[in-house]
């Protein structure tokens, strides 16, 4: 089984970004951490990051034949990008929108996120540990069918 984590602009900057808000782990911990939990679950986790939002798209289209689910942090696209809302809904496998910070209790522009109706569901403002609960669900929610 295959999930396909797909990180949005400026995340490859992680750990030098803004640490207090996005804390310090690197981008590469992340990944690292990633890729430890699917072997601990039996899933192999492919991970994707571009600052780009139609490479975000291709790798979705690409992938979305050969996964049983999507993680997905659109980073600011998360606001504005109904590119990656169509994206979503037309890739036939559920998406979980991950956020590294709490988006609810920053800027006022942070608190709309467009790709939230096309996902199963969102997490917000717990870290990396986001990401970990995001493919947890996936799996659970695989398990249940
Ligand atoms: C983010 C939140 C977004 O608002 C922001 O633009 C990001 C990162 C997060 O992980 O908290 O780039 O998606």
């Amino acid at each position: 089984m295959n999930i396909l984590v797909v990180n949005g602009p400026n995340l490859n900057r992680l750990g030098k970004r803004e640490p207090e808000i996005y804390g310090k782990s690197s981008y590469r911990d992340l990944v690292r951490t990633l890729k430890v939990h699917g072997r601990e679950k039996g899933v192999k986790i492919i991970v994707k990051q571009s600052n780009h939002e139609g490479r975000l798209i291709d790798w979705i289209q690409r992938y979305s034949d050969r996964i049983s689910g999507l993680v997905i942090n659109p980073g600011a696209l998360t606001h504005y990008s109904y590119a990656l809302y169509d994206c979503l809904k037309g890739a036939g496998v559920p998406a979980y929108e991950v956020h590294l910070s709490n988006i609810k209790e920053r800027e006022a522009f942070r608190k709309l996120s467009v790709v939230e109706p096309a996902c199963v569901g969102q997490i917000y403002g717990k870290g990396i540990q986001g990401y970990i609960e995001a493919i947890d669900s996936l799996l659970e929610r695989k398990s249940q069918k």
